[in-house]
């Protein structure tokens, strides 16, 4: 294998880059790039003993917290304790870096490290970092720092390397230690990438230990099954220069009706766009001052044509990658042309196409924002967009999501059904939700709002997991202030409804409310008007823990009395709901504390409620 590694740098030494495809990193010294661009990145790094066995360690390393590893990575309990080669993906914000005149602008994330005793550049990248940097590039990054000569505290940067796609095909490149036992298609597997896509971006040649972009469309499923092997064993080393511009034709021709499909409906979007735009403003009039993102569409759709088409073409080629396009008839079939007897709920509609269910969802032409923020977001908790249908002639869009089968939890805590959730069902329901919540607001960039949190957008799978659906109000970008209040009454955060306010904490505050109605089994809005959140601040509002122990007992779903669950984990997670009720939007617990409490409220032995929720203490790092 190392004969034939030396051989295969030997080959590409006297035939220079073979194929002209992207260059490996350049003498060691990492990646380069053009532009500013920043995205989000991931890096596969492997546990391993004796230092990098618990997430803590490996968050520190890479300066991110427990979380943000667990989440990615399939680990539900993030103070697990690891076992060597445990697979994990680890968030990297990655960009491209000026670097002086010789090495130009390299692509790395910046990371700050404190030299410690015997550390050398060539042992934290080589043993820390498992060679996703390497002491050439820390040299580069690091001028002023001689390294023969470290003192221990000096903060020294390790550019972890990393690249951002350019193409609008893939959300993540995956920074990736080739390992001797690996392939082209064994990686492509462990990734659910594809082999064409691995060497079109990083040359058809692997060298071991060089790092190498995987390119995914969502970060790939860990399976962390106890002692699993995270790396399958790979077949031997002749096949791992895998041929290229086998299929060059067919993705040609494919790119060729690719091109037309976006040609016509850009033209159709537009022709809608402006439409809708006109309506709109008449319906409007002057003066009204709308969203501000809706402003810089109107301004975008309304004069300037060529932006128009810059912006749409990168949308909409974006969806068509990524998801089925249905045809009307489709989905008129499917619904038996949208019968009563399919409605689910509001505008949403079962059907079967071809054997496989699906929930239709059927709206005028203002399903853009929503495809625009679904086609940013996947994970489990979240429910999954396959696909949509533009119909012209009707100015109707249609989302096809995936179909969730139990409902929604509004209606198995509200409507009568024969079985009630237990109370662990439900905090498993309340930990679900709070875990879709935290990746769209700290694992999407732009952060995303949900603006609509609510027991009836929440869905129970065949498994009472739950997903949170309904991203038709949900908002990109932070701390936005917007003039156009949206919502359900009964979860609204009062500064949102006070000053328009966006932020992730309104989702913190309906989330509040939700936690609410798993705990009392009572309505966000009873049908006097009144807000269950209100009565909860005032029922709460005692220090003496007995007393308060006792107003819960009074309080909580009379469907528990008959089990048996510790009143700990019940008055941790009311603790939670308050919490995030809090009148001022800072003093409410981000989503990751939020996970961490309830994770811990689960665990039935602990209490936190003397603890206080919002306390720095419980910030997960
Ligand atoms: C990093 O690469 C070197 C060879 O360059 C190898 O000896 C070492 O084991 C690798 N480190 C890890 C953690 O795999
Ligand atoms: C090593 O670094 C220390 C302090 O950073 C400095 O005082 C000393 O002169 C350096 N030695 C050499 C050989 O560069
Ligand atoms: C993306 O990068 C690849 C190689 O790095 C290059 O061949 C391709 O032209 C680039 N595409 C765009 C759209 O810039
Ligand atoms: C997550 O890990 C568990 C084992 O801990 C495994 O059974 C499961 O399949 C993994 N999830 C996914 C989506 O792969």
């Amino acid at each position: 294998m190392r004969v034939y590694g030396f051989l295969s740098v030997l080959m590409t030494l006297l035939l220079g880059s073979s194929n002209g495809q992207t260059p490996r990193q350049q003498n060691n010294t990492g990646f380069r790039c053009t532009g500013t661009r920043r995205c989000e990145a991931y890096a596969y790094y492997t546990a391993s003993s004796p230092d990098f066995l618990d997430l803590a360690s490996i968050g520190d390393l890479f300066e991110v917290s427990r979380l943000m590893i667990s989440s990615p990575s399939n680990i539900s309990n993030p103070s697990t304790a690891l076992v060597p080669k445990q697979p994990l993906l680890v968030p990297l914000t990655c960009s491209c870096n000026r670097v002086n005149a010789t090495f130009g602008s390299l692509s790395y994330a910046n990371i700050s490290y404190n030299i410690k005793p015997n550390d050398t550049f060539f042992v934290v990248s080589t043993f820390k970092f498992n060679n996703l940097t390497t002491y050439p590039s820390v040299e580069v990054v690091n001028p002023t720092l001689v390294a023969t000569n470290l003192s221990i505290g000096q903060t020294t940067i390790f550019p972890v390397f990393c690249k951002c796609p350019n193409t609008t095909n893939f959300n993540y490149f995956i920074s990736y230690v080739v390992q001797p036992s690996d392939n082209v298609s064994s990686i492509a597997s462990t990734f659910g990438s594809d082999q064409q896509s691995i060497i079109d971006v990083n040359g058809d040649t692997l060298h071991d230990y060089d790092t190498i972009f995987v390119p995914v469309t969502r970060l790939p499923a860990l399976s962390q099954a106890a002692g699993a092997s995270p790396t399958a064993p790979g077949p031997t080393a002749e096949n791992r220069t895998v041929s290229s511009g086998d299929d060059r034709t067919g993705t040609v021709r494919g790119l060729g009706i690719g091109l037309g499909v976006v040609g016509l409906l850009l033209i159709l979007v537009s022709v809608l766009w402006v439409y809708r735009e006109v309506v709109m403003k008449e319906k409007l009039g002057p003066g009204v001052v709308r969203d501000d993102e809706e402003e810089q569409r109107k301004v975008y759709f309304g004069g300037k044509e060529e932006k128009v088409d810059v912006k749409l073409m990168a949308n909409v080629s974006d969806c068509l990658d990524k998801y089925r396009v249905f045809g009307v008839e489709e989905l008129v079939e499917a619904t038996d042309g949208f019968d009563q007897s399919c409605l689910v709920q509001g505008s949403v509609y079962r059907g079967e196409i071809d054997g496989e269910v699906f929930a239709i969802k059927k709206m005028k032409w203002n399903a853009y924002e929503e495809l625009k923020i679904l086609q940013k977001v996947n994970h489990g908790n979240l429910v999954k967009l396959e696909g949509f249908c533009i119909d012209p002639e009707e100015a109707n869009c249609y989302l096809v999501y995936e179909y969730v089968e139990n409902g929604s939890l509004y209606s198995w805590l509200h409507e009568d059904k024969n079985e009630k959730l237990n109370w662990k069902k439900r905090l498993r329901v309340a930990i679900d939700i709070a875990n879709g919540l935290q990746y769209i607001h700290e694992h999407t960039r732009p952060r995303v709002v949900h603006k609509d949190i609510k027991s009836s957008n929440i869905l129970l799978d065949s498994n009472m997991r739950a997903k949170i659906a309904n991203f038709g109000l949900a908002k990109s970008g932070m701390n936005a202030i917007t003039m156009h209040i949206v919502g359900t009454q009964g979860y609204i955060a009062p500064e949102y409804l006070a000053d328009g306010v966006v932020s992730t904490k309104m989702d913190v505050f309906s989330f509040g409310v939700v936690l609410l109605e798993l705990i009392s089994g009572k309505e966000a809005i009873d049908e006097e008007g009144n807000l269950l959140w209100a009565s909860a601040i005032k029922t709460f509002e005692v220090d003496n823990e007995p007393e308060k122990s006792s107003r819960l007992k009074e309080w909580l779903d009379k469907n528990f009395l008959r089990e048996t669950f510790s009143t700990e984990s019940l008055m941790g997670v009311l603790n939670v709901a308050i919490a995030c009720l809090h009148r001022d939007p800072s003093k409410r617990p981000s989503i990751m504390d939020i996970v961490y409490a309830l994770s811990k409220s689960e665990d039935m032995g602990f209490d936190i409620s003397d603890e206080g929720i919002g306390s720095p203490r419980v910030v997960a790092r």
